[in-house]
């Protein structure tokens, strides 16, 4: 009998915190799952002060929470054994982590089709994620029942309290995004979740992996190049060293857009908005935002914070909560 599930996801443009929000909630949980995406994400995990990246495994085995790689994920078979390696190796029990009979198989051809065509017109991470889902789609691909040894494959039934964890955020998704092809090549949203295979019922909390700030890694006509060059914006990704897990490319830097924000965390059905990163912005010590189109400034992060959370809770009736957090190891 499945108890209930609750989803950590992101309203922005991934890279939000995700996976610390997800390893530190696991505790709770009996399943820690990935329901979209590959290796394309890349999750970063401060535990004891020790930092972990990971890619691909659900975020819950650094507290030995069995884990589960969804049908709706793509998985790349050698960097998910490197991936059960490294942890191994830095003595993380990676043991229970399975894989979905059902999820689909990245290829080399993949990873070389999508180098070759799309890593520079899309600004893609090249890990051969959008071919892999095109042949899905086709129902040309491979699943890992297909490949994988019996002893990784997930044979058990769902049960108890389970937590998603979503890969890259709201505005990625291939149907939500307002940027396609500007975009991942999965639904990023938690109504995702359900392809795991349980019914929309039981998710009771979805938590939200927030920054005060954006940013974008990859090509999109919102995230000009030139936003590189602006001395604040600059000095805002150094200070919160917003450079890609997966592809070490600089992130571009801007102001928190909130009438996006509202709109995906009311799309998303987000009940507890977190945002992370919020010691970045402090030391910045300039406060801006967009809000209906113009851009604001506020004298000090507590005016500005307390503008989010008024427009929040008059505006997003699903939010029970509005988190702070302002260090990387906790909430
Ligand atoms: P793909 O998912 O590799 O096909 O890349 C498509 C777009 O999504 C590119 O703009 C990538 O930079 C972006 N993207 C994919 N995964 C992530 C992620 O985990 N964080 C942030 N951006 C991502
Ligand atoms: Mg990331």
């Amino acid at each position: 009998m499945i108890e209930f599930v609750d989803i950590v996801n992101d309203c922005q443009f991934g890279d939000c915190g995700k996976g610390k929000i997800v390893s530190q909630l696991s505790k709770d949980y009996d399943l820690c799952f990935r329901f979209n995406g590959s290796n394309n994400a890349g999750h970063t995990v401060v535990i004891n002060n020790k930092q972990y990246k990971t890619n691909l495994v659900p975020s819950g085995v650094f507290h030995n929470i069995p884990g589960l790689i969804g049908p709706g994920c793509a998985l790349n078979v050698e960097a998910f054994y490197q991936e059960l390696e490294y942890l191994k190796s830095n003595g993380i029990d990676a043991s229970n982590v399975f894989v979905h009979p059902h999820c689909h198989i990245i290829t080399d051809e993949h990873i070389k089709r999508d180098k070759e065509e799309f890593a520079k017109k899309l600004g893609t991470t090249s890990k051969g994620v959008g071919p892999c889902y095109s042949d899905k789609y086709l129902r040309t691909g491979l699943q890992a029942k297909n490949i994988l040894p019996k002893e990784l494959l997930w044979n058990q039934e769902l049960k108890g309290k389970l937590l998603g964890e979503a890969a890259q955020g709201y505005w990625l998704d291939i149907d939500q995004s307002i940027n396609y092809p500007y975009v991942t090549s999965s639904n990023t949203l938690p109504y995702a979740a359900c392809s795991i295979g349980f019914a929309p019922q039981y998710i009771r909390r979805i938590f939200s992996a927030l920054k005060p700030y954006e940013t974008r890694s990859g090509e999109d006509p919102d995230f000009p190049d030139s936003l590189l060059n602006d001395p604040v914006l600059s000095r805002l990704g150094d200070i919160g060293k917003e450079y890609g897990t997966v592809t070490k490319r600089r992130r571009k830097t801007n102001w928190l857009n909130l009438d996006n924000l509202i709109k995906a965390i009311n799309v998303s059905g987000t009940t507890h908005a977190i945002f992370n990163k919020c010691d970045v912005i402090q030391e910045l010590n300039v406060f801006k935002l967009f809000h209906n189109d113009s851009l604001q400034e506020f004298e000090s992060w507590a005016d500005m914070s307390i503008y989010i959370k008024q427009l929040i809770t008059s505006a997003c009736p699903f939010v029970q909560e509005v988190i702070w957090s302002y260090s990387p190891e906790t909430i």
